[in-house]
């Protein structure tokens, strides 16, 4: 399998006993993983755990026990020791984006360069012209569809460039052209991808998926075994519902 650091490098992600509650839930119970892989899908049900995972490794979330690390660092020291570790697409783009138009979203990306906000939205525009969207630049996030919005918090990650990137649900809301550039883009991307998806044949070909069950991983290997596996088993829930109900 292909790794994204070198054997000197720390482990990119590192979960050991991990613990998490939200509300009342209990997400995750004693889960251990090692993300070494470049190009990595987490699939599964909903509410079987890839956003609160994603959460825990940018930090968003505090384990009630146990550590996860990214690229050295435990997710819960000070932010300005993780800048450029990892970043996060989030499952619905308006719970990342913060300011009203779309230079502006783009320009934050690039704040931790210490540069002045009118030089950072110049080289923002920049970035759109160079992908044909120049015309988006003063656009007010809001006037933008779903989709859009979407594109907007790809390029945003890419500006900001993090050793690791995780995509959650990064396809919902694209059209077929969208995904095949997103397709592309991960395929080019120099960073650790991790991809969490219910599209599974944007995973299929990844040398890992992870399958999640209840916070567990139920599976774990190739892509196109993993993804196999799980299809069987929901066809096999889905024949089972049938047979209920007849
Ligand atoms: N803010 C929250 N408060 C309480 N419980 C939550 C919260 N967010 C998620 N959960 C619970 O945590 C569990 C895992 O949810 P999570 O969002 O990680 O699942 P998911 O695999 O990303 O699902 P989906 O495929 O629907 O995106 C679920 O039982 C969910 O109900
Ligand atoms: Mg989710």
């Amino acid at each position: 399998m292909s790794r994204v650091h070198s054997p000197s490098d720390p482990t990119p992600i590192q979960m050991d006993h991990v613990r998490l509650l939200r509300g009342t839930t209990i997400v995750f119970d004693n889960l251990t993983l090692r993300l070494n892989e470049s190009r990595i899908g987490l699939i599964g049900d909903n509410g079987s755990g890839k956003s609160s995972l994603f959460r825990l490794i940018c930090g968003l979330e505090k384990p009630q026990s146990g550590n996860v690390s990214v690229w050295g660092q435990d997710t819960q020291s000070k932010p300005a020791k993780r800048v450029g570790l990892v970043g996060m697409m989030f499952q619905n783009p308006d719970d990342q984006i913060i300011f009203p138009t779309v230079e502006e979203e783009l320009a934050l990306s690039l704040s931790p360069n210490g540069l002045s906000r009118k030089v950072n939205c110049q080289e923002a525009r920049a970035v759109l012209t160079a992908r044909g969207l120049g015309h988006w630049a003063e656009r007010a996030i809001g006037s933008l569809s779903q989709g859009q919005r979407q594109h907007v918090c790809w390029l945003a990650l890419m500006i900001a460039s993090p050793k690791s990137v995780l995509l959650d649900e990064p396809f919902s809301s694209l059209d077929l052209p969208g995904r095949g550039m997103l397709d592309l883009e991960i395929l080019k991307a120099k960073q650790q991808v991790i991809v969490s998806t219910h599209l599974l044949d944007h995973v299929r070909g990844f040398e890992r998926v992870i399958w999640l069950e209840k916070g567990q991983a139920r599976g774990d290997g190739d892509g196109a075994s993993v993804c196999a596996a799980y299809e069987a088993d929901v066809a096999a829930r889905c024949q089972s519902d049938h047979l209920n109900i007849d």
